[in-house]
Parts: structure tokens; sequence; C-alpha cells
């Protein structure tokens, strides 16, 4: 909780440029051969949303990972989206860490076209405790997603290949630079998962292809979860399919894919989507090329607006005021007469003063930035952090 009251600084920010896809190393014309398979049979999906969010504090100390604000709308929204689109109608939601955020934005999940379930975790069950929590709701084939990751991954496509290899257990991979934070995943030529290392050093991982944090389970594994019990599907339950032989494949992809889970991919799914690299539905109208605004936003005439900006529902920008972009501002926020806000973003109420400025910047709900004030570049506010 210290951590309130003061700022975070995001000091790697330059890597949101270096990003760059790097093609999976094997099954050439793999992807080709699998285009165009509809979802031919419902499955469900759990999604694993009761981590703390540790690495995106302050901005998480109030608000759980999934709540957190993507293009002004919650991150689990973009999510649900993204799985009604590919036919998974009914989804349960494996929570822990303040579900009544949860809960109280999504209810049953009927306004977001969904089936909603809630199985809570009393503690942290780790990922596959938390999905063996939920099994009254899992009686056939299901996705498991962790709820931080930000993806267009083909689900239907996805499952017709778990399906044409008669997996018990499909994972999805994606390749990255620098696989060390994440699970690496060892196959053979044809795709079957061999081994599994998690979180490798950079030097010790035999591949860049990691797991991307999306599986298709059959419901079968959930008998080797043990009930009640802190166990992991990274250390625990796939390891131990692959010590009994069962058939477990990977699902290579070079689908959008990134993981929310610091400052600086936050921020970088946000340049993602505003430039275009993947496709989201911005919200507002468009007053022109790459400028998006909300109902209720009041813009002075004088103000400048560089594209990509998203100006949310009743900001103000006073005059003399820049909006450099990629910038989010969110709903309620003011942009002071004369200040500049360049590659930010702004969650709701967020506020800055006369001839303030704010490059490169994550502002919490309600931040308080006073007149004149230049934030150090890179900063990271908690909500309701004020600077004078
Ligand atoms: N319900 C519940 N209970 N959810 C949990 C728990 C728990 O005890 N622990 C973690 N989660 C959720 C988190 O909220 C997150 O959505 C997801 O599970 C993954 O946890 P992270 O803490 O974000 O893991 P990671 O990013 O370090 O690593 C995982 O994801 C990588 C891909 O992003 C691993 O699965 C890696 O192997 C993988 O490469
Ligand atoms: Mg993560």
């Amino acid at each position: 909780m210290e951590v309130l009251g003061r700022w975070g600084i995001v000091d790697d920010l330059p890597s949101i440029r270096r990003q760059r896809k790097v093609p999976p190393r094997f099954g050439e014309g793999f992807r080709e051969r699998l285009k165009g398979i509809p979802m031919t049979e419902s499955v469900k999906g759990v999604i694993l949303v009761g981590g703390q969010g540790t690495r995106l504090r302050p901005l998480t100390l109030k608000l759980p990972k999934p709540m957190v604000p993507i293009v002004n709308r919650p991150f689990l929204e973009h999510m649900l989206a993204h799985l009604r689109s590919h036919g998974i109608h009914e989804v349960t939601l494996a929570v822990h860490y303040l579900p009544d955020h949860i809960r109280g934005h999504f209810g049953d999940g009927r306004e977001f076209g969904v089936k909603l379930n809630y199985a809570v975790e009393p503690s942290p069950r780790g990922t596959a405790g938390a999905v063996k929590n939920a099994e009254e709701y899992l009686d056939c084939t299901f996705f498991t997603f962790n709820g931080d990751v930000f993806t267009d991954l083909n689900l239907s496509e996805m499952l017709a290949y778990h399906r044409r290899m008669k997996a018990r257990a499909t994972i999805a991979l994606t390749p990255v630079e620098d696989p060390s934070a994440f699970g690496v995943v060892e196959t053979n030529a044809e795709g079957r998962v061999l081994r599994f290392i998690e979180k490798p050093k950079r030097e010790e991982a035999p591949t860049n292809m990691i797991n991307a944090g999306t599986y298709v389970l059959e419901p079968e594994v959930l008998d080797l979860i043990p009930p009640d019990t802190f166990y992991m599907f990274e250390h625990g339950l796939f390891p131990l399919l692959l010590e009994r032989g069962e058939r477990v494949y990977a699902y290579p992809s070079n689908d959008y894919w990134i993981d929310i889970g610091n400052p600086q991919q936050y921020m970088r799914l946000h340049h993602d989507l505003l430039m275009g690299r993947v496709s989201v539905a911005i919200p507002g109208r468009v007053r022109q090329e790459g400028i998006w605004v909300q109902d209720g936003a009041v813009i002075d005439p004088t103000a400048k607006l560089v594209p990509p900006v998203v100006i949310g529902e009743s900001c103000f920008i006073d005059p003399g005021a820049a909006v450099i972009g990629p910038t989010v501002l969110g709903a309620g926020s003011r942009i002071g007469r004369g200040a500049a806000v360049e590659e930010s973003i702004f969650w709701a109420g967020a506020n800055i003063g006369e001839d303030a400025s704010v490059k490169r910047c994550i502002l919490g709900a309600n931040c308080l930035i006073g007149k004149g004030v230049t934030l150090p570049e890179g900063s990271v506010l908690g909500d309701g952090e004020r600077v004078s």
C-alpha cells in the first residue's frame, strides 16, 4: 500500500517500439491448412481472474486487473466480446481478488451477451486449482484463459485443431523476443508438447515459443487436479499430463498477443489498438481520421489534437491545450488551458491544470496534476493521486 502517493516510473517504454513478430519455428503452412474452419460445437470458457495484478500497481490497488480500462472499456469486456465472436456463450469467472468489482459490473453477463458463472476462491488456488474450483460448471470440452491476455487468437481454429489431434489438452503458443518472463513450451515437429519450462533464464530457453495462456481441455483432466489445494497448470497439471503420456498439443500462431501484466505492456496495447495493429471497437464518433470523441466532450476550437486520440465522455479540453496521440482520455478528464498531454493514458476523471505537461504517463482515476507541473516522463500514478 505504501506505493500510493508516490510515483512509479515506466523506465523502459522505448521497448514498445522494438516489439516485432517472430514466425513460429515449426509447422510451415500450418495456419493455412486450418483457415476457415468454423467452431462446430458449443464449448464453455473459464477465465482466470483471481490474480492481484501486483506488477500493475499502483493502478491495481483498488481495481482488479480484468477491470482496468482498455480504450475506456474494462479489459474483460473486450475479452468476452472475443469469446462471444467465436460462439462461446457460457463463461465462468474464477475470481479471488476484489470479486465484487467484477460481479458488480458484469452481473449475470446478460448485458454482455454471455451467461456468466462465478467460482470464488476463499484463498488463491493457483491457476489449475482455480479451474478445479469451477468444476461444477465444466461438463464438456472447455477453454481456459489467463485473464490478462489481449489476443485475437482464432479460437474456432484452435478447437478444430484440438479435435483433429484428438488431444487431451491443447495449449496456444505465441512467439516472443524474450521468453524469460513466460512459460516456454518445447514441442516435436508434429506439435506434440515435449516439455514445459516455466520462466527460464533467457539463455536457457530452448525456443522463443511461449505458453500464450489459452488452453482447450477435456473435462477428464479435472480429475487430476487435487481439490481445495493450490495447484498450477504450469508446474503441476501440464507436466503431469506429459508424464502420463497424455496427448498434449501446442497450437502456435502469429495472432496478436500481449500480456497486459505491467504498465509498459498496458501502454503498448493502447498504442497498438490506436495505431490499428489489432482490430477493436473504439468508442466514440470519428471526428477526423484517428480522432474519436465520445458523448458530451467539450473541446475548445483552439485546442490542438494530434491523432490517434480517444477523448472520453464529458471530457473538457480547454483553450490552447494540446492532446497528442497515441493518447486515451477517460470519461470526465480535463486538460487545462495551455496544458499538454502526449502518448498517455488517463483514467476517468484525471485532471491536469493550466500549462501542466504530461508525457508517456498513466494516470489513475481522479488524479489531479496542478498548474504548471511537468510530470517526470513515464510516471504511473494510482487513483486519486495529487501532484502540485
Ligand atoms: N482465480 C485465480 N486464482 N486466478 C489466478 C490465480 C489464482 O490463484 N493465480 C493467477 N491467476 C490468474 C491471473 O489473474 C492471470 O489472469 C492468470 O491467472 C495468469 O497469472 P499471471 O500471474 O499473470 O501469470 P504470468 O503472466 O506470470 O504467467 C502465466 O501467463 C503467461 C502468459 O501470459 C503462465 O501461464 C505462463 O506460462 C504464460 O506464459
Ligand atoms: Mg500474466
